[in-house]
């Protein structure tokens, strides 16, 4: 890599920032079959209040609870430390984050102190946490330590709970490590493991509990990579389309990737999307081109998979499936913003969904109510997206995925504190959102008007209005069942202060993705199947197979007409 190459990479990237039938599908080894009509049975949605019900016999949900509270914010920490550029929320509700070790001094020390020789030079020294274990509840924080950059990495979870992070800069383009949550653990690192340079690739966790990791700069591979092991055969597939998918600055980096459920891989990169057989490297499928402009790295726009829904039979013929894809930047955009007179071209508005279990769907386009580029998109335990952060877009929009075109965004209660490049998100236990980080700069820079943030906030989103307390499932986790099998009844203990029917309940799961340039991996919300409710407990489906939920630990949120539970931990093998 180039001096100069490497020289941009520092620059603070700062763009301006009634009924219906759905059509079925079936899902096969082979792929997704589809089909119009009742070949495989059907599913229907009623409208009520702008919100979806589902329909269970004849009885129709109750319409969700309406607030008008915007939401809240909290200061949950002055000063943590280290920068989030990218995050994971561990089991034990402690979130592992770091920046890069090439950042000079963090505003973190270790004590009794401890200094790694650098790999470029073993004679100096660096003394800094680049790296911290934060706790979520109480704000303390634990420096850790990492000896190789991993430096616009990529993780995620292995079904044991440990972080397996893979990836990195310089040195350390093909490291891998792994973090077990203890209160003690350091990172495991093996500084060669992966079979190619992984910088801004994308990591997700296969039905079998392996992960694909896909790409990086210059990379036109991906692998598949073991979750428990330092060292390991390389299971190397070339993968062109990230070759064709490439512009002269790049904008397919840190693609969007999401496991279906048949198994296989959706891949989004740039403007085009496939779906892959991660096994084989086949591309079974091409899906419509995304016109408009660049969606991933550096003009990264923001994705989700939208939840899945299931059913209590667990027939995949009930699913849709559907992705969002929402703003991005030009595909010059990067150009202008690097190269002097600056220009940075705004940011696009749009936010694209496409359904790939419909027969021939086409790209449905919407506007959102402002602009983002490399914003975060969570998905919550009710099922709606929420998008917030990025290069000075303080305030945070709710997606209501549910409910008809035209009625799906609302705007929230913005934050007075910036998170700009390299800031990151995540949903904690209590349904409140944890935003940390932001350093658009080569060092930690403070005396500036977006400096390196080292402070920690909580975002209370609007289900959180203390008015709607009442209506609040609290989860009895002593009785509950918390080790759940696939496709097999499990029962939720939960206490409710007032009379609800079974199609007014919701029991959703999530699994703590890993954060970082504003894409999730590894992301998803299952909506579970149910099917027996006592007024204190529920007896909900544990998902099939680990092509809907990957092995590992979830959330568990039992939702009440949109009024979330606190969460609880569950695991499922
Ligand atoms: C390593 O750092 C030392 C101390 O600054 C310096 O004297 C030496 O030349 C460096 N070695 C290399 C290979 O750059």
């Amino acid at each position: 890599m180039s001096i100069l190459f490497k020289a941009l990479l520092f620059l603070p990237i700062i763009f301006l920032g009634t009924n219906a039938t759905i059509p079925t599908t079936k899902v096969t080894e082979e792929g997704i079959e589809f089909g119009i009509g009742n070949n495989f049975g059907s599913f229907q949605f009623g409208f009520a209040d702008g919100s979806h019900q589902p329909l269970i016999g004849n009885k129709v949900g109750q319409p969700d609870f309406e607030t008008d509270f915007k939401g809240k914010w909290e200061l949950h920490s002055k000063n943590a430390g280290v920068s989030a550029m990218q995050l994971q929320l561990m089991h034990n509700n402690k979130a592992v984050w770091f920046d890069t070790t090439n950042l000079g001094p963090s505003a973190l020390e270790f004590d009794p102190p401890f200094c790694r020789p650098l790999p470029s030079n073993a004679s100096l020294t660096d003394c800094f946490a680049h790296a911290v274990e934060y706790d979520t509840q109480i704000a303390s924080v634990r420096p850790l330590k990492f000896m190789y950059d991993p430096w616009c990495s990529s993780g995620g979870l292995a079904a044991n709970g440990d972080l397996i992070n893979t990836g990195g800069a310089i040195e350390a383009e093909r490291a891998i490590r792994i973090f077990t949550p203890c209160d003690n653990c350091e990172f495991l690192e093996n500084v060669a493991g992966l079979a190619d340079n992984r910088w801004y690739a994308s990591q997700h966790t296969l039905e079998d509990g392996n992960f694909v990791v896909i790409g990086g700069r210059n990379v036109f591979t991906y692998e598949i990579v073991p979750p428990n092991q330092l060292q390991f055969q390389p299971r190397l597939f070339p993968l062109p389309f990230l070759q064709e998918t490439r512009d002269e600055k790049e904008n397919n980096l840190y693609p969007f990737v999401y496991l279906l459920p048949d198994g296989n891989i959706f891949l989004f990169a740039n403007s085009k999307s496939i779906i892959l057989k991660p096994y084989t490297g086949e591309i079974i499928r091409r899906l419509p081109d995304l016109p408009g402009g660049s969606r991933n790295y550096p003009a990264s726009g923001m994705s989700v998979l939208l939840p899945l829904q299931l059913s209590a039979d667990n027939a995949a013929e009930n699913l849709n499936v559907e992705v969002l894809v929402c703003g991005g930047n030009t595909l010059d955009a990067f150009k202008f913003a690097e190269n002097e007179p600056r220009k940075f071209l705004p940011a696009l508005d749009d936010c694209n969904r496409l359904s790939l279990t419909q027969e021939n769907a086409q790209w449905d386009t919407e506007t959102m109510p402002s602009r983002r580029v490399m914003g975060d998109s969570l998905l919550l335990p009710t099922g709606d997206v929420l998008m917030l952060n990025d290069d000075a877009n303080f305030t945070p929009t709710l997606y209501y995925p549910r409910r008809e075109k035209g009625k799906r965004f609302k705007e929230l209660k913005p934050t007075k504190i910036a998170r700009m490049y390299h800031s990151s998100s995540a949903l904690l236990i209590d349904a409140k959102i944890l935003v940390t980080g932001s350093n658009p700069h080569q060092f930690y820079t403070f005396d500036v008007k977006y400096p390196t943030e080292l402070r920690v906030e909580k975002f209370l989103p609007p289900y959180l209005d203390a008015d709607l307390d009442k209506h609040r499932p609290a989860i009895d986790e002593d009785k509950s069942d918390k080790e759940l099998k696939y496709g097999q009844q499990f029962v939720v203990y939960f206490g409710l202060d007032e009379d609800a029917d079974q199609v007014d309940i919701k029991v959703t799961m999530y699994p703590p993705p890993f954060t970082t340039h504003g894409f999730s991996q590894g992301q998803r919300l299952l909506v579970l199947g149910l099917k027996e409710f006592n007024g204190d407990q529920i007896t909900a489906v544990a998902p099939p197979s680990g092509k809907i939920a990957p092995p590992g630990y979830y959330m568990l949120f039992v939702v009440h007409r949109s009024v979330p539970s606190r969460g609880m931990w569950v695991h499922i093998a």
